[in-house]
């Protein structure tokens, strides 16, 4: 996967694409990722890249020939441009997944202050949002879709370490534990001393539901349970 940013903050990314499993997916030639500078497709001696809205109204807007510049040196046949907007479809497991699998190439255009001159999206596949808040820019919503996606593709983490992952079913994950056994009368689980492979698959699918119903009740009505899932939740 080869992922190219567009950004006014170039140093912003530095310390991300050198750390964790995003460096790890780097080094391992899983990701590469392109740091684009805005400024220097600016057509202007100041390197200025915003403007006044024309028709008036408050605030600066981010101009259409720097990114059309720099999106004409990069892009290629297989490329897709996300704009990243609190405009755009919000961004979940099911989109990063999709990137992750179907996508070869994605050029990201990190907006800032009112956003950006609107003839941009002649040239725009995905417009995403990354929530119902509004950030000072487009680059942390960038390293957030660049990590959710970098962990699914094939290579960089174990495929079995996100298949049982929150929201990769639809459902949140069973509640986990590790050592030690007993901690001042906090006991974890019996079944999962047990050592039962069957009874543990169990009791961490009823967990799963379990914990989506508490938590986030919305999943469940977004998802087609089946007949089993439909019993555990009855009971
Ligand atoms: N830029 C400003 N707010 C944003 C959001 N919620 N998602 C993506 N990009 C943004």
């Amino acid at each position: 996967m080869i992922v190219d940013i567009i950004t006014i903050f170039p140093d912003f990314f530095d310390r991300f694409l050198e750390t964790s499993i995003v460096k790890r997916a780097i080094e391992k030639g899983k990701l590469t990722v392109n740091i684009h500078d805005l400024r220097d497709y600016s057509l202007n001696k100041h390197k200025q890249i915003d403007d006044t809205p024309y028709g008036g109204g408050v605030g600066m807007l981010m101009t259409f020939p720097p990114f059309y510049e720099c999106l004409q040196k990069i892009k290629t046949d297989n490329s897709k441009i996300i704009m990243l907007s609190p405009q755009g479809n919000v961004f979940d497991q099911t989109v990063a997944t999709h990137y992750a699998q179907t996508e070869s190439h994605l050029i990201i255009l990190c907006g800032h202050y009112e956003g950006i001159d609107a003839r941009i999206l002649d040239y725009v596949d995905y417009e995403i949002s990354i929530g119902d808040y509004v950030l000072t820019g487009g680059e942390l919503a960038s390293m957030i879709i660049v990590d959710a996606i970098t962990r699914l593709l094939p290579g960089v983490i174990n495929e079995s370490s996100y298949l049982e992952d929150s929201h990769q079913n639809g459902l949140l994950k069973y509640p986990q534990y590790t050592k030690p056994e007993n901690y001042k009368d906090h006991k974890v689980p019996e079944v999962l001393l047990s050592g039962h492979h069957e009874n543990i698959r169990k009791w961490r699918e009823t967990e799963s539901l379990r914990t989506t119903y508490l938590k986030r009740p919305d999943l469940l009505e977004k998802k087609q349970l089946t007949k089993e899932e439909l019993k555990i939740l009855e009971k």
